[in-house]
């Protein structure tokens, strides 16, 4: 776990709970409250399952199967994901050399923002292949809208089968014509039951802008993200070839080269074993075309 703060915090304490690894280490540059935060965390250990945790240095990633770097300035209210690119590139080229120099040649998952700029630089910094270096993407946008959805149904969020594509930021758009409930298309699903597509442009828009929602209440987002983080971990850890919404490298998908960004695939032990492309209609190409547009000029910039 590379970063300390509420996310690398939570998502640590959520790997615990899970019992999904034997050994964790948080590497910061705040060693106190890594030191801290390690005791803390094995204090759970005892209710939930043995695990070793510690501070460390970059040369611990050496045999690690997954480095999850969370490190960098979260957003503050007002500030967008992309206001953040800048400030977190530079404190992400301060992490990746020292992680492949350690030897590290297990998988990347990337969650500071904006992850997917973020992630096409953890990749190009490391040398990796790019289906070793995962990014969160539209993996928490996607359990939102699944939560929206759900709860507009009263169903379980799990049982919405819906993606949330392109940036994981304000350029998101969720996939409405492909989604379903039950297999049956989410639109058919809502009509029936007197919800309109408006009444789900709404639902989209309130996933959109739900981080923002949640950090001028709260400060900061980090259980959502963490969830997030903890579910693709687990694909990873227990190869579970899942199909899950993440940060993916688009190679030609949806008329799209050489950047990352929120779509579907495959997850196991080698990492993306392979990235699916929803069969978009046309506004779902020009959604996803204008999202990458929005990712390519702010990493330019
Ligand atoms: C959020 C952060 C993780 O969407 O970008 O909550």
């Amino acid at each position: 776990m590379i970063g300390n703060g509420s996310v690398g915090s939570a998502y640590v304490f959520a790997m615990v709970q899970q019992g999904l690894a034997e050994e964790f280490v948080i590497v910061t540059r705040h060693k106190e409250r890594a030191v801290g935060d390690a005791l803390d965390l094995e204090d759970a250990t005892p209710f939930t399952s043995p695990t070793k945790i510690y501070a460390g240095e970059y040369s611990d990633c050496k045999d690690a199967d997954l480095v999850v770097i969370t490190a960098g300035a979260p957003q503050k209210p007002g500030e967008t994901r992309l206001d953040l690119v800048n400030k977190n590139l530079r404190i992400l080229a301060t992490i990746v050399k020292p992680i492949v120099v350690s030897g590290f040649t297990g998988i990347f998952l990337v969650a500071s923002n904006p992850v997917d700029i973020l992630a096409y630089a953890t990749q190009k910094l490391s040398g990796f292949p790019k289906s070793r270096v995962i990014g969160s993407g539209t993996s928490l946008d996607t359990g939102r809208f699944q939560v929206a959805i759900a709860d507009k149904f009263n169903l379980a969020p799990e049982s919405v089968h819906a993606y949330v594509l392109g940036e994981h930021g304000d350029s998101e758009f969720a996939d409405l014509d492909e989604a379903t409930i039950g297999n049956v298309p989410l639109l058919d699903y809502a009509a029936k039951r007197g919800v309109s597509k408006e009444d789900l442009l709404e639902l989209e828009d309130k996933t959109r802008n739900k981080a923002y929602s949640i950090i001028n209440k709260k400060g900061a987002t980090f259980y959502g993200v963490a969830s997030a983080l903890m579910r693709i971990s687990r694909a990873i850890l227990r190869n579970e070839n899942a199909v899950l919404a993440i940060g993916a490298p688009i190679e030609g998908q949806y008329g799209l080269d050489d950047l990352y960004l929120g779509t579907p695939a495959v997850i196991n032990a080698q990492g993306i074993a392979s990235v699916i492309e929803i069969p978009l209609s046309q506004n779902g190409i020009n959604q996803m075309q204008a999202s990458a547009k929005e990712i390519i000029k702010d990493s330019i910039e």
